[in-house]
């Protein structure tokens, strides 16, 4: 089964075929991450205007791109939340249209989980339970699947997620937008030498960044910082250690099968080596082009959710702060 998957509910515009939630026809992204840069961060209504410009083109060049026809396609997947509600209303729309004119199944995908599904792409089968760690613009989550579709949330951010954390630390010290990436380059210049606090908020799952943020704004503030690039290494080393130790902690409490990392901030590179190097079972990461977002994620949740006959009617809305479960 060959399902389209769009993506519009931050600042990508994203198209792609995947067959069986697996295997990967065409994916393309239309990143507006230079556009918003001048900004220093997302503005919701230029997001949208560019959704609109881009949404079709970025289809018709998947779809080619993809070698396949319309009548090839099972379902049409798209993006319902969480995320800005003007850029979801592109992809929702665009995506009821060509549902209600090629008369194939609409899925409306909750974008967190499709993060997910990420680790399905290019892999067959995933026993359950699984742990996963969903880290992203918007969200710090520590989930327990069970199942397909079957989610229990064990622990969430109190405050920042991880990458807004990075965002904001990104701004504290002058290092541009999209913060993520810009953190992870300077911090390869320096060493995680500046102590800065770790919330563990013992006996909860929940995480919480805005104190180490905190903690970074008035070192910087107080002008004790010498070395931006060990103050961009302290700060990451300081996220990290915390995501890490709960998403382990939590991998040996409950019986799962493995650990599942995803989300934008997943394609940080010490992240990955960490959890890796502390999990006592094998930890899934996608490759980091399918961590951000993207719509092959989409294509591959859909896939599950079509199988198991949960798709929309034309009556699909957008839902901005969608939650997990
Ligand atoms: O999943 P994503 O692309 O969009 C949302 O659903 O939010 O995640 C974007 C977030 C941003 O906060 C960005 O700074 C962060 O992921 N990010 C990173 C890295 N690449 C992206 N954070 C840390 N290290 C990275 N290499
Ligand atoms: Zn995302």
């Amino acid at each position: 089964m060959k399902i389209l998957g769009i993506e519009t509910s931050c600042d990508e515009t994203a198209a792609a075929v995947v067959e069986d939630g697996t295997r990967i026809l065409s994916n393309q992204i239309a990143s507006q991450v230079e556009i918003h840069a001048r900004y220093g961060g997302i503005v919701p209504e230029v997001a949208s205007r560019q959704h609109l410009l881009s949404v079709i083109p970025v289809i018709e060049r998947t779809i080619t791109e993809a070698g396949v026809s319309w009548k090839d396609l099972s379902g049409i997947a798209v993006t319902v939340g969480p995320g800005l509600a003007g850029s979801l209303l592109v992809g929702v729309n665009v995506a009821k249209a060509i549902a209600l004119s090629r008369g194939l199944p609409l899925i409306g995908v909750n974008h967190l989980e499709a993060h997910i599904y990420a680790n399905w792409l290019g892999e067959n089968s995933i026993d359950f339970p699984v742990v996963c760690l969903i880290v992203s613009g918007g969200h710090s989550d520590l989930v327990l699947m069970k199942g397909h579709g079957d989610y229990l949330v064990l622990g969430r951010t109190r405050d920042d997620a991880a990458g807004e954390a990075f965002d904001k630390a990104a701004r504290i010290l002058d290092l541009g937008y999209p913060g993520g990436p810009a953190i992870e380059k300077a911090s390869r210049q320096g060493t995680a030498s500046i102590p800065l606090p770790r919330a563990w908020l013992k006996g909860s799952h929940d995480f919480s960044f805005s104190g180490v943020k905190t903690a970074l704004l008035r070192l910087v503030e107080a002008g004790k910082v010498s070395s931006v690039a060990d103050a961009a290494a302290s700060f990451q080393a300081a996220v990290i250690e915390v995501l890490v130790t709960k998403t382990v902690a939590v991998a040996r409490e409950r019986r799962v099968k493995k650990v599942l990392l995803s989300g934008g901030v997943a394609s940080n590179g010490l992240l990955r080596e960490q959890l890796i190097k502390h999990s006592p079972l094998t930890v899934m990461v996608p490759p980091p082009i399918l961590c951000t977002d993207n719509a092959a994620m989409i294509a591959a949740c859909g896939y599950y959710r079509l199988r198991a006959g949960r798709i929309d009617g034309l009556g699909l809305d957008v839902a901005p702060s969608l939650k997990l479960a």
